[in-house]
């Protein structure tokens, strides 16, 4: 059985007074079957880690080194130091703003399992891509590409975020995420065997109270990426709660 995730991606929402959302979350009790995940910007993990109590905290992003000259950059070591036990890698967000290549996301998230760190990988194909019917292509090249070879269910999540759904309100049918996380456990179980059953896929893109549920009912959907839903306690419990009870 696959433990579930809830996991919430704050981007770069959240001052220290934000905590106060985090500390919310963790006032609730612990749900049974459920595992949370809260990624704050950088600045406020250390913090985030202090009133997190069972909730992970994780980061967005990490260099591909351990150390050195990249100004600005942030290492997977430099996370583990904060607290964090998650990063979150290749979301479309980085891939767009700063280049980021399958073999790039690769790297980190290697020197993320180098230091202990859950890595949270990001797929999903572009309106564009989808509508010229690239997608499961795109999907099967970016795993391929953005998955080491030692990847593993307890190492790795695999979250499903179609760029288009991604902050628009814009929601896949429930066939199309069907069809997307299917074509990613044959894809995952055709390269690692059995061990391609233990990886968690999350779907992100718009989940919000009001859509959870149907989203959580689909097969293979073990959990969700969530980005503007994740920034308020009480929409982001909303959604554990009906991932708890799928
Ligand atoms: P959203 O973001 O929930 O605001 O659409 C999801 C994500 O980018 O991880």
């Amino acid at each position: 059985m696959r433990r579930k995730l809830a996991a919430g991606n704050w981007k770069m929402n959240g001052l220290g007074a934000d905590l106060a959302e985090l500390e919310r979350l963790a006032a609730a009790p612990a749900p049974a079957q459920t595992g949370r995940l809260i990624c704050p910007p950088a600045t406020l993990i250390s913090r985030a880690t202090l009133i997190a109590g069972d909730i992970a905290i994780g980061g967005q992003d990490c260099h591909a080194a351990q150390s050195g000259a990249h100004t600005g950059d942030i290492s997977a070591e430099m996370l583990a130091d904060c607290g964090a036990s998650a990063v979150i890698v290749g979301h479309s967000e980085r891939r767009a703003d700063h280049g980021e290549t399958d073999a790039t996301i690769a790297a980190k998230a290697k020197a993320a399992w180098d230091e202990g760190l859950l890595a949270v990988i990001c797929i999903g194909e572009s309106l564009a891509q989808r509508d010229a019917g690239e997608t499961l292509d795109l999907i099967a090249a970016q795993l391929a590409g953005s998955l080491p070879d030692n990847a593993t269910g307890a190492n790795t999540v695999v979250a499903y975020e179609p760029i288009w759904a991604i902050g628009t309100g814009l929601v896949p049918t429930l066939e199309q995420i069907a069809q997307a996380h299917d074509f990613i456990r044959e894809t995952l179980t055709a390269r690692f065997g059995g061990e391609g059953h233990a990886f968690r896929l999350l779907y992100g893109g718009s989940v919000k109270p009001d859509n959870a549920a149907d989203i959580f009912s689909v097969a293979n959907v073990d959990g969700a990426l969530v980005g503007g839903a994740s920034l308020k306690a009480d929409d982001f419990q909303a959604i554990i709660d009906a991932l708890d009870a799928a």
